[in-house]
């Protein structure tokens, strides 16, 4: 898989919607970056993208006829498939809190940014993943005690490179589970892993409003399923907060 390497850039997910755009990229490909000074999130919020993290954008061109908007969701398992391995013996609770912020300890320390776009006929997904892994607590102080890294969780320090390549074989093999049509299977790893199935959760509603019920499912395509007193709400995307 052809990886695009870069010190600083503005945001690799701009950079991968670029090469595609230019026809630089036509397949699965990987942008990587030291540091991003424009780091973009969910809701177009900043990314802050310190030296020691991993910032990167995993692009795929969906095969014909796919269903994708699952895609955003399951790259969260390759995060949880790296950090796991990477912490190994040192406790750490490593969850998804849905849809795909990934926590340690119950702080963030990795989100996912997912974006698709179109170029002649074929549709491209791009996975703009941030993990905090080296990053020092002093570089996260601005999110006053809601992100942490695994740095910080465990003490030790890791090879950025390694982590980085493990983490795009995590990516590829949870994409081919996907278009392989293991859906069922990937679905069971995100349950069992997410934090937020299981809890009283308080969700925006299409209407604006808000709504409080219990999570208790997701679908295969990542629709989170709450039951608000005795009826079935189905959470397409949205921000949500887990209650105790
Ligand atoms: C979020 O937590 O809201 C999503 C954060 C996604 C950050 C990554 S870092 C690599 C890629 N480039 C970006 O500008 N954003 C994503």
């Amino acid at each position: 898989m052809p990886c695009f390497c870069f010190n600083t850039v503005g945001s690799t997910n701009q950079i991968a919607k670029e090469f595609i755009a230019d026809g630089k990229v036509t397949d699965r490909a990987v942008i990587v970056a030291r540091t991003q000074s424009q780091g973009r999130g969910r809701y177009d919020r900043r990314f802050v993208s310190p030296k020691g993290g991993i910032y990167l954008s995993y692009v795929t061109r969906v095969p014909d006829g796919s269903d994708f908007v699952g895609i955003g969701l399951y790259s969260a398992l390759a995060v949880v498939r790296t950090l796991l391995t990477l912490a190994g013996d040192n406790r750490c609770d490593i969850s998804v809190k849905w849809p795909n912020d990934v926590n340690v300890n119950g702080k963030k320390i990795a989100g996912i940014l997912p974006e698709s776009v179109e170029k002649d006929g074929e549709r491209y997904v791009v996975v703009g993943i941030g993990v905090n892994l080296n990053t020092k607590p002093e570089d996260l102080s601005a999110l006053s005690g809601i992100a942490t890294s695994l740095y910080a969780t465990t003490k030790k320090r890791y090879d950025l490179k390694n982590a980085t390549a493990m983490l795009c074989v995590a990516l590829c093999d949870v994409e081919d589970m996907y278009f392989g049509k293991f859906v069922e299977e990937l679905k069971g790893e995100y349950v069992a892993c997410c934090s937020t199935v299981g809890k009283t959760v308080t969700y925006s509603t299409a209407d604006g409003g808000k709504a409080v019920g219990k999570a208790v499912d997701i679908d295969g395509d990542g629709t989170l399923i709450v039951d608000v007193c005795g009826k079935t709400d189905r959470v397409v995307w949205g921000e949500i907060v887990e209650n105790a």
